[in-house]
């Protein structure tokens, strides 16, 4: 499952695998766990150079605990706190669009279907991570929407500028992946969209 910022697709995601009994991963904690270790050396993470050589020694684990992935850096785990610092909320696409810091990442999901049958969401899991995946979401909000879902998280950082940062990286950017069913929830309940997803899983589509 694939979506802008606040669109929704975390709940979705979460409440799809417990229906169907997989596990649960969200790969926007892995790029927060690289941002978090990447901010606590100290490291700019405008200088893609610098995020690459520190990323280098930093290894991201993911443990599974309640049918969900944690996230671990070196050992450590992170808590949501760490996770959603305005500090890591601010320089997470930074990190995110370094080509090494992907390419490790991606690897890392990969080696997650060894855990079992997976939902996983993020912004390039349709077009980069499983692109041979039979099942793909792409879930939308209106910015409006997600601004607002944002801001009732308790969070104030900025939806648009990380979408916008987000679609126009040149490594993978967000995209609406080939063959993704498009779901728009801006006016949709949580469990209409959960309804939704599962309704076209069962479908086969
Ligand atoms: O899902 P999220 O908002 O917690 O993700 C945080 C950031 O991580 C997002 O702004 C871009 C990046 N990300 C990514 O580049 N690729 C993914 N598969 C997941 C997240």
């Amino acid at each position: 499952m694939d979506g802008p910022a606040a669109s929704g697709k975390s709940s979705v995601a979460r409440l799809v695998a417990a229906r169907l009994g997989r596990i649960y991963v969200n790969t926007g904690n892995m790029y927060r766990a690289m941002t978090w270790a990447v901010l606590e050396r100290g490291v700019d993470p405008h200088d893609a150079d610098a995020v690459r050589s520190a990323a280098a020694d930093i290894r991201i684990e993911c443990p599974v605990l309640d049918g969900q992935t944690q996230v671990s850096v070196n050992g450590r785990p992170l808590t949501t706190t760490d996770l959603n610092s305005d500090a890591v909320n601010a320089a997470v696409s930074l990190v995110a669009r370094v080509p090494e810091v992907r390419e490790r990442l991606v690897s890392d999901q990969r080696s997650l279907t060894a855990l079992g049958p997976l939902v996983m969401e993020g912004r390039d899991i349709g077009s980069v991570v499983f692109p041979g995946s039979r099942l793909k979401f792409y879930i939308d909000a209106s910015e409006e929407v997600r601004a607002a879902r944002r801001h009732a998280q308790g969070h104030t950082d900025r939806v648009a500028e990380r979408d916008r940062m987000d679609s126009t990286r040149k490594s993978s950017p967000l995209v609406i992946p080939e063959g993704a069913q498009y779901i728009d929830n801006s006016h949709l309940t949580l469990e209409q969209a959960v309804e939704s997803v599962l309704g076209m899983i069962a479908d086969g589509r």
